[in-house]
């Protein structure tokens, strides 16, 4: 069976309300296209879980912020329709920017508290943008099962509260973050690296497995030296620059002073122009 591409928010609603009708259970994969091996884990989990799944591609423009990289946001279609087709997703949810935001004054859903950490610091706005298009994916697509990346861990725990605090009635997974044979978390926005940045941004992963050594080996507690530690293994790229990197508890996000039981290490780093963002969490 091809691929089913819906464009338009009532089509699909109808769509999903007949499934439901049916009895059949729908797994929804958000994405903002560009699609890799990491989102196709995602539909992968998704397809064992679910009678519909449903992949919607989507570059949502109230994520970014003034500056940032909409406009150059890697876009594939025609290629992320045929890997769609290959896994055996059912419906392709891809609307145009204006059927998702006709107004200009647009209703948005904020979670306050973890949105002000971490990625929230440099990109104000940005889980706004997020929780409003993901509680709109909710309304349209009506998931019963919703699937995230470990690589946004931020985004998970955020889209996370909301639904808590919005009372959508679905199970939301997050998945294993999946990476390149040298470490390298997969990501759409790897498409934008030249070949000598995509070397360089082999230190991203290097710098969150010396976190590790460090505090498995029991050999530094203190999360400030852990930090510089990271830091000066980023700085030794001359195309690198650090964001952010922060030893933080890992349902709270404050950040922990020196590491006693489980915490997240979560960084950001712009590798040229590309921002790059991710994560361990080490017990
Ligand atoms: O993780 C992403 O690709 C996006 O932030 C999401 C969840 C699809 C919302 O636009």
């Amino acid at each position: 069976m091809p691929v089913k591409i819906i464009t338009k928010i009532s089509l699909c609603q109808k769509h999903v309300d007949s499934l439901r009708k049916q009895g059949r259970t729908i797994g929804l994969v958000p994405t903002m296209g560009a699609l890799h091996e990491g989102h196709l884990s995602l539909v992968k989990k998704a397809r064992g879980e679910n009678d519909t799944v449903v992949v919607s591609i989507f570059v949502n423009p109230a994520q970014f912020g003034p500056g940032e990289d909409y406009k150059k946001y890697p876009r594939a279609f025609a290629g992320d329709k045929k890997l769609c087709e290959k896994e055996k997703v059912d419906i392709v949810f891809c609307p145009a920017a204006g059927e998702m935001y006709p107004g200009k004054d647009l209703t948005a859903v904020n979670v306050e508290g973890l949105t002000d950490k971490l990625c929230g610091r440099s990109r104000t706005g940005h889980f706004k943008g997020v929780c409003t298009v993901v509680s709109k994916l909710f309304n349209i697509v009506k998931p019963h099962t919703a699937y995230f990346g470990q690589k946004d861990y931020q985004q998970f725990l955020v889209i996370r509260k909301m639904a808590r605090d919005m009372n959508f009635h679905l199970k939301l997974r997050m998945c294993p973050t999946v990476r390149e044979g040298d470490g390298l978390a997969l990501s759409s926005r790897n498409r934008c690296l030249s070949p000598k940045e995509r070397t360089e941004a082999r230190c991203l992963h290097r710098a969150l497995e010396s976190a590790r050594y460090l505090i498995k080996t029991k050999r530094v507690s203190g999360a400030g030296l852990i930090i510089s530690r990271m830091k000066a293994i980023i700085n030794e790229q001359p195309g690198a620059r650090v964001d952010y990197i922060n030893i933080c508890d890992p349902e709270t996000l404050e950040d922990v002073k020196s590491v006693k039981g489980k915490v997240l290490v979560g960084l950001a780093v712009f590798v040229g122009k590309t921002r790059l963002i991710d994560n361990v969490v080490i017990s």
